[in-house]
């Protein structure tokens, strides 16, 4: 499911990206993937699907 519609980002990406990198903000997840960066309706669903896969995730850090 497409969370920006603008980017084309879907909800599958956003949980890879935060899985892999954990960011620590939704400012920090805007710098991994174009999300928000046109109309902004996707933040509040970027933010919960953030929210929801850093409550999940383990914690671990990747090597090189
Ligand atoms: S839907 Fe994400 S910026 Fe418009």
């Amino acid at each position: 499911m497409y969370v920006c519609l603008c980017n084309g980002v879907s909800d599958k990406t956003l949980r890879e990206v935060v899985r892999r990198y954990q960011p620590k903000s939704i400012q920090q997840l805007r710098q991994l993937v174009p999300v928000g960066k046109q109309c902004g309706k996707c933040i509040r669903a970027a933010r919960e699907i953030m929210d929801d896969e850093l409550q999940h995730a383990p914690l671990y850090k990747e090597i090189a």
